[in-house]
């Protein structure tokens, strides 16, 4: 008996050990899958001494997504590590604003998310294929003369474009909200600086007076664009209140082009880091469908996302008590042996799919088919313009980063 209790607690030494190690040190943050792997060996469903349930295992993670009894109110949730109960209760204004689809629950949740809905089904994507296709060649035109950073000449442009095109955000304004999504996003990780409060309280603090102001303009001067109908359907059954309206337009703008960045650039890494892959995408372009799910499965830029549960759950045999907050690590799912067979090995040949990177269930990822068509896009045009990709300058920095992974650069040298 006295060697159960002291083996159950080394073990749940050992695996808050693994969950320190990736929310909170640099090391684990760029590294996480194979912490990943061995906090599922060790404990599948923890519950880590920071007061979270950690999820590894993909059945349960599919599980705690669908479930109708966990829910997005984080208001008693335990914190992010480093900071004071003030800094705490600043951290939580940026999850507990049910105002946009991403932190609501039904019933808010279902009228947020159906006034956009329209605008991101796979037909009207599929409708601007053509016109990703020439922002794509525009922007890679002269790949072939010298080396590339492409985070910066393709990865961000790309998709702020699309997404900005599609809400009407002037082009000229697009670039400023690089710095300002990436400063607010830091509120997403479980580990926060007083540093990063500060800086995403006061990036948020931008980006909705920006938002105001163009709102304002666009209820003047109506135009075709996505927030035009958002405004409209505010107008006409006062579906969306102004807060509503400015904090919906912020999350499609920056998850619009924020993921997709990262999405590009790891998607691209991890063909250059498998050179045999690389080659087979370019015998065989019917891989590019399948090929694009396997690399986000591979290495997608979400890599968590959180439920509160809003009643007592059992997720993978255990219990877990209403209020509880569960983080479902969807890059370690996404690794699961169980799941996917040589979880570690790079396949664009993999036929069953199924990687939980957009998530599930009534959260899934409203933007998946648009995300899917610009890497899609992207993967052709750069197969079709050049036969050689090669990595500079070694190995590519990732970012400090966990909930949301991706590179800080990567230079590659394209040859025709
Ligand atoms: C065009 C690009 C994108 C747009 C416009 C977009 C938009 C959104 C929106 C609005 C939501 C909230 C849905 C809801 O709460 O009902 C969402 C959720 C989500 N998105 Fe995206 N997204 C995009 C790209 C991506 C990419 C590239 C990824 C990662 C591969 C991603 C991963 C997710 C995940 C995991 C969720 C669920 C979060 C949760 O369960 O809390 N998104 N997305």
């Amino acid at each position: 008996m006295a060697t159960t209790s002291s083996s159950t607690t080394e073990i749940a030494v050992a695996a808050d050990a693994l969950v320190m190690e990736m929310v909170a040190t640099p090391e684990g943050r760029a590294d996480p899958y194979s912490r990943y792997a061995a906090l599922r060996s060790l404990a599948p469903v923890h519950r880590s001494a920071i007061g979270f349930w950690v999820l590894t295992r993909y059945d349960d993670c599919q599980r705690l997504l669908r479930d109708p009894r966990a829910g997005k109110d984080f208001s008693g949730a335990a914190r992010a590590l480093g900071l004071s109960e003030e800094q705490q209760a600043e951290q939580a204004a940026f999850r507990d604003d049910h105002s946009n689809m991403l932190f609501a629950d039904p019933p808010d949740h279902t009228r947020l998310r159906g006034l956009a809905t329209r605008a991101f089904t796979p037909r009207t994507v599929e409708a601007l294929r053509e016109r990703i296709v020439a922002l794509v060649d525009d922007l890679i035109d002269d790949f072939g003369s010298g080396p590339v950073e492409v985070m910066d000449a393709l990865a961000f442009p790309l998709p702020v474009t699309v997404i900005g095109e599609m809400l009407g955000v002037p082009a000229e304004d697009r670039a400023q909200f690089r710095p300002l999504v990436r400063a607010s996003t830091a509120v997403l990780e479980l580990a926060v600086t007083p540093e990063g409060l500060a800086a995403a309280t006061a990036a948020r603090a931008t980006m909705e007076s920006y938002f105001a102001d163009l709102v304002a303009e666009r209820r003047a001067h109506p135009q075709a664009d996505l927030l035009t109908e958002l405004i409209e359907a505010e107008d006409s059954g006062d579906q969306l209140s102004e807060r509503e309206l400015i904090s919906t337009a912020i999350l499609l703008f920056a998850a619009g082009f924020e993921t997709t960045t990262h999405l590009v650039g790891n998607a691209l890494l991890g063909l250059l880091q498998h050179p045999d892959q690389l080659d087979r995408l370019r015998h065989d372009r019917g891989l590019v469908r399948p090929g694009v799910e396997e690399l986000l499965r591979f290495d997608s830029p979400v890599q968590i996302t959180a439920r509160t549960a809003n009643d007592d759950i059992d997720v993978g045999g255990q219990h877990m008590e209403k209020g509880s907050t569960v983080l479902a690590l969807l890059g370690a799912a996404n690794r699961d042996p169980d799941r996917f067979a040589d979880p570690d090995r790079l396949d664009l040949g993999r036929a069953d799919g199924g990687a939980i990177s957009f998530g599930s269930g009534i959260h899934y990822c409203l933007g998946a088919a648009l995300a899917r068509l610009e890497v899609q896009v992207v993967l052709d045009r750069l197969l079709d313009r050049f036969g050689t990709w090669e990595l500079v300058g070694g190995q590519p920095g990732h970012r400090d980063s966990l909930t949301l992974r991706g590179l800080v650069d990567l230079t590659v040298r394209f040859t025709a």
